[in-house]
């Protein structure tokens, strides 16, 4: 394919997910943000009472679901819907998250979202955003940032977020359970989180967001 794309993978807290939108937004490029797809096969298969074991009729499931992006044309926001039915913040809970990152570790679940996630691009071009996107899902991208940051400093911005919203949480849980999510997808069998040989690891624990983004444009310029 012709269509440009940057990849940009990492752990859990890295910060990819604003960078990913603000990237997205500047260069005027689709988006995919395929953690929020593991993370509709996990709602949509507890809603339908889907044992979270059963494979098959996991990848079932991640094959014949019902997924529409709407991105908000004043702030950017993307609002999913499953099934027709507008999730909200339902995709966005701790809970969530821990179930999408199990459900992510199925061969089955993963082959069947490869063919939905190749779809996101389209021109003018894509910015593809999770753990395996330069490695498995767009191997021929332009341009692949790997982005790291240390799991205490991934534990306070998630621990900041949490109370920004009003969620009380305590950082030695967020911890916890960012150093397990990160064992789970980094030594999973079937595609796990790494960098690809071709890609630009880039350390954010000590930059701010703004500067992340700065950086990771000026690649683009030189890039594409
Ligand atoms: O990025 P996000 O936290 O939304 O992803 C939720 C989970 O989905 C991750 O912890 C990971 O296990 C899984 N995931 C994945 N591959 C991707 C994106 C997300 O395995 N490309």
């Amino acid at each position: 394919s012709e269509v440009p794309v940057l990849t940009l993978d990492g752990p859990s807290g890295s910060g990819k997910g604003t960078i990913a939108s603000r990237v997205a937004r500047t260069l005027g490029w689709h988006l995919l943000d395929s953690g929020a797809l593991y993370r509709l096969v996990a709602l949509g298969a507890a809603r339908r009472g889907i044992p979270m074991e059963d494979e098959a009729a996991l990848a079932d499931y991640a094959l014949q679901m019902d997924v529409v992006f709407e991105v908000q044309p004043d702030s950017g926001e993307v609002l999913a819907k499953l099934d027709g039915e507008a999730v909200g913040d339902a995709i966005r809970t701790e809970q969530c998250g821990n179930d999408a990152s199990k459900v992510a570790a199925l061969g089955p679940v993963r082959e069947a979202l490869l063919q939905r996630q190749r779809d996101f691009r389209r021109p003018p071009g894509l910015v593809a955003d999770g753990r395996d996107m330069g490695t498995t899902v767009f191997p021929d991208a332009g341009l692949k940032i790997y982005l790291t940051a240390s799991a205490e400093v991934r534990a306070e911005r998630r621990y900041k977020q949490l109370k920004e919203k009003g969620i009380s949480a305590s950082v030695a849980d967020l911890f916890r359970e960012i150093a397990e999510r990160d064992a789970r997808d980094t030594e999973r069998r079937s595609s796990p989180l790494k960098p690809a040989t071709d890609a630009l690891v880039l350390d954010t624990s000590s930059l701010d967001i703004n500067q992340v983004v700065d950086q990771v444009l000026e690649q683009c310029r030189e890039r594409f």
